[in-house]
């Protein structure tokens, strides 16, 4: 028994490369936290993001296992004659910051470009790879972002399609190396908006997260299109690599309870990354309830990683499923309508047995053993999210 560990683990190794193996132990299950870009883009200083991880801890998000405190764009300054990326004047110390917010049990993650430039015009990593990656681990950064932004116009000037590919490929995996070189343990998320399939190639230029669109926003049209457009991206993601449908925008106050109950469960049935994106010093006790719900995070966390996929759809009517550790599933039931739909599901559609145990995860409540089918009321832009054991 031993012996076969001992070989698979060697195996692993010379497969997959000592940077492989550290990201797999990064982010074995989908990575939780803040960032700031939804919420406060250029407008987030050092203060704010101290103000974030306290209350990260005070309203129990901590507890429920968000851990990172991601700064997005606009933290940038001017580089020193070394070459050496300083802070602006928003961020008077890193290293300090980082302290802080390790002091609160929880990880900092700082954002980079791979071209000259940011998507805000800040100072981008280009040239500098091996000197940020650097710079980074001195500060106690754990989370780096990597945001495609200007190294587009370096593609555009590549000549062709297949050397822009080329091109792209390598800038991510240069920072990987980058990164691996420092020996400081750091999740590495690929911004490029899902460009060239990312899904079939993110993993092996070291990501451990790769979007796989364009910019989310606080609207359900454009949240639901981008949730629901996942459809198929599922065997691309596991343990250390995931697909990241962008970050979450529940509590930012333009979508209802039922949308943001939406938003949350799909990302959940997606194993997506469970980064918020709203303000944590003012949340109302809805969005407190809906981003710490233990039931849906342990879906979104589940232990076998494997993502979930539409199931059944028609029309506005979508169900979706996720096969969960120790052979139970997660089922949501979706209502793209904006009035209410009864939706019927037999279990023996999707796999499961006649006869099964049900929760109702949202109500918090047992619906008890059932037989045949189910019919779940769901409210308009809705969604009923059960779990069901067999
Ligand atoms: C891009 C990214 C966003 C954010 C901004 C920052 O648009 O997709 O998530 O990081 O850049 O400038």
């Amino acid at each position: 028994m031993i012996k076969k560990a001992v070989v698979a683990s060697v195996l692993m190794m010379l497969a997959c490369g000592s940077g492989k193996a550290q990201q797999t132990t990064v982010a074995a299950t989908p990575p939780m936290g803040w960032n700031s870009w939804n919420h406060f883009a250029e407008k987030i200083d050092d203060a704010t993001v101290r103000a974030q991880a306290d209350a990260m801890v005070s309203s129990g998000m901590r507890d429920a296992g968000y851990v990172y405190i991601n700064i997005d764009d606009t933290w940038e300054g001017t580089r020193a004659a070394s070459g050496e990326i300083q802070t602006n004047q928003k961020f008077p110390d890193m290293k300090a910051l980082a302290d802080y917010v390790h002091g609160k049990g929880l990880k900092l993650g700082i954002y980079s470009s791979p071209g000259p430039k940011t998507c805000a015009g800040y100072e981008g990593s280009y040239g500098h790879e091996e000197q940020d990656a650097a710079t980074y681990a001195k500060w106690g950064i754990d989370y780096l972002k990597y945001d495609l932004c200007s190294f587009d116009e370096i593609m555009k000037k590549a000549g062709s399609p297949e050397v822009a590919h080329k091109l792209m490929l390598e800038a991510y995996t240069k920072m990987h190396e980058a990164i691996v070189k420092t020996g400081r343990p750091m999740v590495f998320s690929l911004c490029q908006y899902g460009a060239d399939h990312v899904w079939e190639w993110g993993a092996s230029v070291g990501g451990n997260l790769w979007r796989t669109t364009d910019d989310i926003s606080d609207r359900y049209d454009r949240m639901s299109v981008i949730g629901f457009q996942q459809a198929g991206l599922a065997k691309f993601a596991g343990p250390g690599h995931w697909n990241d449908p962008d970050m979450l925008e529940v509590g930012n106050g333009k979508m209802n309870v039922e949308e943001y109950r939406t938003h949350m469960a799909l990302w959940a049935l997606l194993a997506a990354p469970l980064l918020a994106g709203n303000d944590l010093t003012t949340m109302s006790p809805e969005t407190i309830a809906i981003l710490t719900n233990r039931e849906v995070i342990a879906i979104d966390q589940d232990k076998l990683g494997k993502q979930g996929d539409r199931m059944w759809a028609q029309g506005s009517q979508e169900i979706w499923g996720r096969e969960l550790e120790g052979g139970a599933m997660a089922l949501a039931i979706f209502n793209r309508f904006e009035w209410p739909q009864t939706i019927e599901m037999s279990f023996v559609r999707f796999g499961l047995k006649d006869r099964v145990k049900v929760r109702d995860v949202w109500a918090g409540k047992d619906l008890g053993t059932l037989s045949g089918k189910y019919a779940a009321h769901v409210p308009g832009h809705g969604v009923v999210l059960l779990r069901v054991t067999q």
